[in-house]
């Protein structure tokens, strides 16, 4: 077991200290951020003379071979060295020698783990915003296939109007549009620039931040040395973009595992993405979309943590801190597995386009067109409503369907009803008639696909 750092310390730590304290098993993966930082760091304070030039380039050197060990797997990691940064600096020590202990200067790991996690963060932040637009181009693809399937709309999960099922896929295209922009607004406040902040209140060596920040690609130099040291915000502003992401996946995983019941049979999911069962030969379960949407409270979980982790934290740096590691890991690692295996599994689900058309024969979707129809023709929409209210009462009890009463049935509920209503009442009629922006005419969902091609 390593002793403490540094001279303060006689005893060693107790071994269940070392287990609690320890984050190498998690930090490890921050291993190439650090060493990236690293090198700007060292760059810089050979250029600003506070240690020689010749050491900070054979801190350079030593690092880009603790770099390759590291991704060569050769790389011993010791949980007793506490965590990734330490690891990282006594190899580089045992490499390079008494130049590689002149790298701390004019830092703490406090601003080193901060630059390291922004970083990561960073990575992360473009590879999310990358794979919601390519998520998007699914559903453009998807709902350019099916421009002519009609379904019924629904609210209170009961048939409400009919709607084109493009339309519907547009919706989802909209949400992780919002996702994206979500992850794009957030990146600009995870690349700000935490190092020269030091342990809490800054250093005393002429460090030159603006180099380093350049260096690393930060657009922005954190700007209170003890804020930045103890803020997580953007991790928890991950977390919660991600939690939002994860929301929506969770929405449409449930709308996929109604849709293949039996009783909707709307879809069939491809047999990549469903599995079977151990008994029942005849099971084809949805379990991708069910993992999804279970992944889902994790990351709820995840943002919850962070949240929690930060709360009662009175400034500045507190172990605590190294507790938010691993929900952000989590949450990221998720959401990127749950959308890169959504955005596969789409493509390979049959749309059951009959039945989708044939449900739209129940539940009176028209009627909110007959009220309309009788508004039209100079009833109060009120009073039109009730007379439709009628109507459908009437036919519940007659077994009929409003498309099928003749024009005589309804003119005994009103003399505004003429020859123009037969026909009217279709859903592609219906659907035609929302062409309001946005709305699920084939004319707007055809514009919406122009706007969508053009937004990605
Ligand atoms: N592993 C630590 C963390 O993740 C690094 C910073 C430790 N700083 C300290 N003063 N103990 O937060």
């Amino acid at each position: 077991m390593a002793k403490q750092w540094g001279g303060r310390f006689e005893g060693e730590p107790d071994a269940l200290v070392e287990r609690l304290g320890e984050s190498v098993s998690f930090d490890a993966r921050l291993a190439v951020h650090d060493i990236r930082g690293s090198i700007a760091h060292a760059t810089m304070l050979g250029a600003q003379g506070i240690i020689s030039k010749k050491d900070a380039r054979a801190i350079v050197r030593g690092l880009g071979d603790v770099e390759k060990d590291i991704k060569a797997g050769a790389f011993v990691w010791r949980q007793d060295l506490e965590d990734v940064h330490t690891n990282i600096e006594v190899a580089l020590v045992e490499r390079i020698g008494d130049a590689g202990k002149r790298l701390h200067t004019a830092r703490s790991r406090n601003d080193q783990v901060s630059l390291d996690v922004r970083l990561w963060t960073r990575d992360q932040v473009d590879r999310i915003i990358e794979l919601c637009r390519a998520l998007q181009a699914v559903f453009v693809a998807l709902a350019e296939r099916h421009i002519d399937v009609v379904l019924p709309g629904c609210t209170h999960m009961q048939h409400a109007q009919p709607v084109l099922l493009a339309h519907h896929l547009l919706a989802y295209f909209e949400m992780f549009g919002r996702d994206r922009q979500r992850f794009i607004e957030l990146r600009k406040r995870v690349n700000v620039m935490p190092l020269g902040s030091a342990a809490l209140a800054g250093t005393p060596h002429p460090i030159d931040r603006k180099q380093v920040a350049k260096a690393l690609g930060f657009d922005a130099i954190s700007t209170n040395s003890m804020d930045a040291v103890s803020d997580r915000d953007y991790a928890i502003e991950f977390c919660s973009a991600a939690a939002i992401a994860m929301m929506h996946l969770s929405r449409l995983s449930e709308e996929l595992i109604l849709w293949s019941t039996p009783e909707f049979a709307f879809i069939e999911i491809g047999d990549a993405f469903a599995t079977g069962s151990s008994i029942m030969p005849q099971k084809k379960n949805p379990d991708v979309a069910e993992l999804v949407r279970g992944k889902t409270g994790r990351v709820y979980g995840d943002l919850t943590a962070l949240l929690t982790i930060l709360k009662g934290l009175p400034m500045t740096y507190n172990r605590d801190l190294q507790e938010d590691k691993e929900p952000l890991f989590d949450a990221s690692d998720t959401l990127q597995l749950c959308l890169a295996v959504v955005m596969r599994m789409l493509p390979s689900i049959r749309f059951n386009a009959d039945r989708m058309r044939a449900a739209t024969r129940d539940g009176f979707l028209e009627a909110t067109d007959v009220a309309d129809y009788l508004a039209a023709k100079g009833m109060p929409f009120r009073e039109a409503h009730e007379v439709t209210g009628k109507l459908v009462l009437y036919c519940i009890r007659a077994g009929k369907t409003m498309p099928e009463l003749s024009l005589d049935e309804l003119r005994q509920f009103s003399v505004l009803f003429a020859e123009d209503v037969i026909g009217s009442l279709a859903p592609e009629a219906i659907v035609r008639r929302r062409a309001t922006l946005g709305g699920t005419a084939p004319s707007q969902v055809r514009a919406a696909l122009r706007r969508a091609k053009q937004a990605l």
